[in-house]
């Protein structure tokens, strides 16, 4: 099955250095702006469920809220311990000023 696209934001709702958390077809989807490019992770912490969409944005990685693990937000790469596992991405484009992510 592929995935389809949906409309999640304007670009203007998640400014650059910040992440939100939208709701994408059931999905807890935090939407990172990075530099001014954006990208698409769960919000949950592989480690122990942490709300990703809380944490800080590093550089490239998202930080979680609970104890610290860091993933690479194009990659879902896990860059910082406890976590092990990487997280899930996905695709996310810009149109025009929207943000749509595929989940
Ligand atoms: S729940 Fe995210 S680091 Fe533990």
């Amino acid at each position: 099955m592929t995935a389809e696209f949906c409309k999640v934001a304007n670009k203007a709702d998640v400014p650059e250095g910040h992440v939100k958390v939208f709701t994408v077809e059931k999905h807890r989807i935090a939407v990172c702006n990075v530099e001014g490019k954006f990208f698409a992770v769960d919000d949950l912490c592989t480690h122990d469920g942490g709300p990703l969409g809380e944490g800080e944005l590093v550089e490239n990685t998202i930080e979680c809220p609970r104890h610290g693990a860091r993933f690479d937000v194009e990659t879902g790469a896990v860059v910082c311990m406890p976590a092990v596992k990487p997280i899930a991405t996905y695709p996310c484009e810009e149109r025009g000023e929207d943000l749509w992510v595929a989940v």
